[in-house]
């Protein structure tokens, strides 16, 4: 969850999606980003030829999940035409899995189950700029540790803390794509995948 306001559009949006996922059976792990420390890359090659970051912060706490778990959900307000800083640096630290799929050739194993996610977005404004801004950098996410499928929901227009809720189709799309999640034939496709 990339939005700094606790329940905020994010959130609320987000929680549905859990909601649906874990009706399904789903097992959750959820990071608040803005409360963890999480650096943005140093860009210092340090996983060039591991594939394994060598900053010690709390992107440790995240990796092994990256890599454990076969459903994703990545949730960010739109913030200055892209994902939130707070999204941005756990995406940027994914460096070592594109490192690891791309130059090593090791792409994350897709598992007995997949792999698949969907990514949340709401931002204040009208304009489509930032949707596809973030949809651009939350593919190349995805793609970068082996989710070779997504699905995107983005809401325009949401600004105020608890806007979202003036948009029940919006909370009852996300609820069904967290629901859909587990059902997403993830990883059936080439694992490859262009950014
Ligand atoms: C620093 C900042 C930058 C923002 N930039 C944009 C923007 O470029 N486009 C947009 O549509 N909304 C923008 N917004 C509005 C937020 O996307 C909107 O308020 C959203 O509902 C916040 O979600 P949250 O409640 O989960 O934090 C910005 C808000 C902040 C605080």
């Amino acid at each position: 969850m990339g939005s700094p306001r606790v329940k905020g559009n994010t959130q609320l949006l987000l929680e549905e999606a859990m909601r649906g996922a874990s009706e399904q059976g789903a097992q959750i792990t959820f990071f608040e980003l803005n409360s963890m420390k999480i650096r943005g890359c140093q860009d210092c090659g340090g996983c060039a030829k591991s594939g394994v970051c060598v900053k010690k912060d709390d992107m440790e706490q995240i990796y092994p999940v990256i890599r454990q778990c076969s459903r994703f959900i990545l949730a960010s307000p739109i913030f200055f035409v892209g994902v939130s800083a707070q999204a941005k640096a756990m995406i940027d630290r994914c460096q070592c899995f594109w490192y690891e799929k791309y130059i090593l050739k090791r792409p994350i194993a897709q598992g007995p189950y997949g792999r698949a996610g969907l990514f949340l977005s709401v931002g204040g404004m009208g304009g489509i700029e930032g949707k596809n801004c973030s949809e651009a950098t939350a593919r190349a996410f995805f793609r970068t540790i082996s989710v070779p499928e997504h699905q995107t929901l983005g809401y325009l227009g949401v600004d105020a803390k608890g806007d979202i809720l003036k948009q029940p189709q919006a909370l009852k799309e996300a609820y069904e794509a967290g629901r859909k999640l587990l059902d997403m034939p993830g990883g059936k496709k080439e694992q490859g995948g262009r950014l």
